[in-house]
């Protein structure tokens, strides 16, 4: 099979105080996987912007099999065959449409008059055919795309690229919100598309090991520079990929922290709600504890920690702190009750995007930073510089807009916002999510403040690994219930995970 090279050369991109990308040498082919990897940040996403054109402005130029193409707006990159799936998936797809229309969105059928015309039946049918290339069984042409899940959602969104001329495909951290299962099953059609479609597939991800397990070669980018590319082999360990992202050494294993546990204060008894996706949970917490909820992707872990928040209604049972019965009906009642949540759906739910990075982080504390009903802009100020400070976020200034940050450090921004706040319960669902395994110490670091504090810290995540690193106590949820209650010091990932699928007998050490 033909190969075919795309090239940048010297490719630099500058926005208002920031320059995102300085003098890009990066070359891909067809027919390979290749990972791009770099701390929050450094650069990733830029630069696959202007591979798709979506970042008009570029200097330098960029080659297709050694001639200059033109990548100044989206269009231009799909008729050359470069496509891209951006990580938010819904803002790519037509809800309301069926997954056959979306696949086909591309491809709208011209008659002579260059009228559109949609042939219904060849639509579904050409639809039909690219999910089947894909081997694809699971989705429906005709299911709504509103009906699909978040992995079924990037399943159509890479049929829809395929379904064009398509020889460059970027995924832009397609695995964050996926399950073990799910990304067990992308991974099966990239390989496919590199092995039978003779796709070059750019693939970016902060989880290192799935890298090693699906990767040729990784490129790593720091500071808007590529710092090289080299080959995965079976000596390749993530603590060399790490170290060569961050430019210094690395410890992978955590030190866990010791936190002095006080009294029981906070008790969920029976908890119901979460839409029918919570059903009797109960759980305990002592002051200056972390306890983790794992369960995997659909056990009902945001919906039992928004239940807490007051972000669905509860139907049953108790909320108990501080030994007072609660009655949480809104976020607003939560906060005033000093409990706080940092969301998973972070740019639906956890940050103003529309606002600067030095509002975001006192948003959830601004009693703390008003004087008279003013709030203290000096204080505000102050704040936010801690919180950028500490967790590493990388902006020119508190006054960037939080929409112009990268993916992660949006997240990081999340986080931080509830860090100022003086709550006694935090709850972070999945806070580690598009963060670079630097900053995720980051946040580790001070969510043992937050305990230490005297506080309690609830931890929902699918990352048994982080749930063992950070937890002193471990609930596995599935489907709406608490399998079990673990000491972290005594258990393990296969324990968590025996759990995790429904398991009823108790867990017998290999
Ligand atoms: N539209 C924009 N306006 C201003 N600055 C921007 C814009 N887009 C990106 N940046 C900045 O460019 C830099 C690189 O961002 P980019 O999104 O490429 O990082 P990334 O490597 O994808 O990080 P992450 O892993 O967090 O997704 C960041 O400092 C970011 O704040
Ligand atoms: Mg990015």
């Amino acid at each position: 099979m033909d190969q075919i090279t795309l090239e940048t050369r010297k490719v630099s991109i500058e926005f208002p105080g920031v320059k995102a990308l300085s003098d890009v040498d990066f070359q891909v082919s067809t027919g390979e996987i290749r990972a791009l990897v770099g701390a929050n940040g450094a650069g990733k996403s830029t630069l696959m912007k202007v591979l798709a054109g979506a970042n008009p402005s570029y200097q330098g130029e960029v080659l297709l099999n050694g001639e200059v193409v033109e990548l100044r707006d989206p269009s231009a990159a799909k008729k050359l065959g470069i496509q891209i799936v951006y990580q938010e998936v819904d803002t790519a797809l037509i809800p309301t449409l069926s997954v056959a229309e979306n696949v086909m969105l591309n491809d709208t059928v011209m008659n002579t008059r260059g009228r559109p015309v949609i042939n219904w039946s060849k639509m579904r049918q050409e639809a039909r055919e690219v999910l089947g290339r894909l081997n694809i069984k699971n989705i429906n042409a005709r299911t709504l795309v509103q009906d699909l899940s978040l992995a079924q959602k990037q399943m159509v969104l890479i049929a829809r690229a395929i379904q064009s001329q398509c020889s460059f495909l970027i995924l832009d951290e397609p695995t964050a919100p996926l399950s073990d299962t799910e990304t067990v099953e992308l991974f099966r059609i990239v390989r496919h598309l590199r092995d039978t479609e003779n796709i070059g597939v750019i693939f970016i991800s902060h989880r290192i090991h799935e890298i090693i397990q699906i990767c040729h070669q990784y490129t790593v980018m720091r500071n808007g520079e590529i710092v090289g590319t080299r080959d995965v082999t079976a000596e390749t360990t993530s603590k060399e990929i790490v170290e060569m992202m961050l430019g210094r050494t690395f410890e992978e294993n955590f030190p866990k922290e010791q936190v002095k546990l006080g009294e029981e204060f906070f008790e969920v008894k029976d908890l119901a709600g979460g839409d029918g996706k919570v059903n009797g949970v109960s759980i305990h917490m002592k002051r200056g504890e972390i306890i983790g909820i794992a369960g995997l992707v659909g056990a009902g872990k945001s919906e039992f920690c928004k239940t807490l928040f007051g972000g669905y209604k509860q139907t049953g049972g108790e909320i108990i702190l501080n030994g007072k019965r609660l009655k949480i009906k809104t976020p607003s009642d939560a906060v005033r009750e000093r409990i706080a949540l940092v969301p998973e759906e972070r740019r639906k739910e956890g940050v103003l995007v529309n606002e600067d990075v030095s509002f975001n982080l006192s948003a959830a504390s601004l009693g703390k930073f008003c004087v008279a009903s003013f709030v203290n802009k000096a204080k505000t100020d102050a704040n936010a510089r801690k919180y950028v400070e500490q967790l590493g976020i990388k902006t020119p200034s508190i006054r960037q807009w939080v929409r112009n940050l990268s993916g992660g450090n949006q997240q990081k921004v999340a986080v931080g916002k509830w860090l100022a706040a003086d709550c006694d319960v935090y709850i972070f669902d999945e806070p580690t999510k598009g963060v670079d395994v630097g900053a995720k110490q980051d946040i580790f670091r001070l969510i043992y403040d937050i305990a230490k504090a005297g506080n309690g810290v609830i931890y929902a995540s699918c990352e048994n690994s982080e749930l063992l690193s950070i937890t002193d106590r471990v609930y596995v949820m599935y489907d709406g219930r608490i399998m079990a209650e673990l000491v972290t010091a005594d258990t393990s990932e296969d324990e968590i995970m025996h759990y995790s699928v429904g398991g009823t007998t108790a867990y017998v050490k290999a």
